[in-house]
């Protein structure tokens, strides 16, 4: 006799969080045990940034000249490489492969200016919203499980300390060979996560049906198995519907 094996069903995964808190790890592992697709949207804020900065658009105070950005957005085409590399898709700028190009604290540092430009903020959701279409995706950012996908079968709000955080970004940073003080990593850590609150359009905030992983104590496997359990009990909630 056949054997009918049930095919379960495929949902979107918002992950949202503070700067620097293992968001885009957690996603990437979590994608990878599920066969879903990662999307790390921070990359293509990140990606916008350099962009912004390769025009000459900030000044040296780092303020961003909004009105010339919004004028130049025709010309900004962000995407992710089809394949793998090392493990995972890498962010695109107008065809360019930019992945090593934004992952520095000059990036970091004019981010949330660019973050905050509502122009901006309509085309790559947009872009994110178009993703998920077909299920099957595991997103990370600041407004995945608030804009983009209201309608997530799974939301989760990622925490740790600040002295956690500010640790786990230096030790990502050393390992690149860029030496940023602890004290200079948390001011830029609590300076973004301020701006990414308190912004008009879409800020940084927990949606009401998000679940809440504080991973100050966890490792990278506690925290994914924790997780796999919520998405466990997510399918068969939806199963048994
Ligand atoms: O990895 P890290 O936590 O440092 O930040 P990221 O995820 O690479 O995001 C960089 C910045 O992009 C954030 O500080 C936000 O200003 C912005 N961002 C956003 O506004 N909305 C998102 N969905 C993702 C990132």
């Amino acid at each position: 006799m056949e054997q009918k094996t049930a095919v379960r069903p495929r949902i979107n995964i918002a992950i949202d969080g503070y700067s620097a808190c293992g968001k885009s790890t957690l996603a990437k592992d979590l994608a990878k045990k599920l066969n879903y697709l990662f999307v790390d949207s921070g990359a293509m804020y990140r990606a916008a940034t350099l962009f912004a900065d390769r025009h000459g658009l900030f000044d040296e105070q780092r303020n961003l000249n909004v009105e010339a950005f919004v004028e130049k957005l025709g010309g900004l085409d962000i995407a992710f490489t089809e394949g793998f590399i090392e493990g995972k898709r890498h962010v695109m700028l107008n065809g360019e492969d930019v992945e090593k190009d934004i992952r520095n604290s000059h990036i970091a540092k004019r981010v949330s200016a660019v973050a905050g430009v509502p122009e901006l903020r309509k085309k790559l959701v947009a872009l994110q919203r178009a993703m998920g279409q077909d299920k099957g995706v595991v997103m990370d950012g600041r407004d995945i499980g608030t804009v983009v996908f209201p309608d997530a079968e799974l939301k989760l709000f990622v925490t740790a300390s600040i002295e956690v955080r500010v640790q786990r970004r230096k030790l990502e940073l050393d390992a690149k060979g860029q030496f940023l003080s602890f004290e200079e990593l948390k001011e830029d850590l609590l300076e973004r996560d301020h701006k990414d609150m308190t912004r008009k359009t879409d800020p940084l905030r927990q949606a009401d049906d998000a679940i809440i992983i504080d991973n100050s104590d966890l490792d990278k496997k506690e925290q994914l198995d924790l997780v796999l359990q919520k998405v466990n009990e997510t399918l068969q909630g939806l199963e048994l519907n």
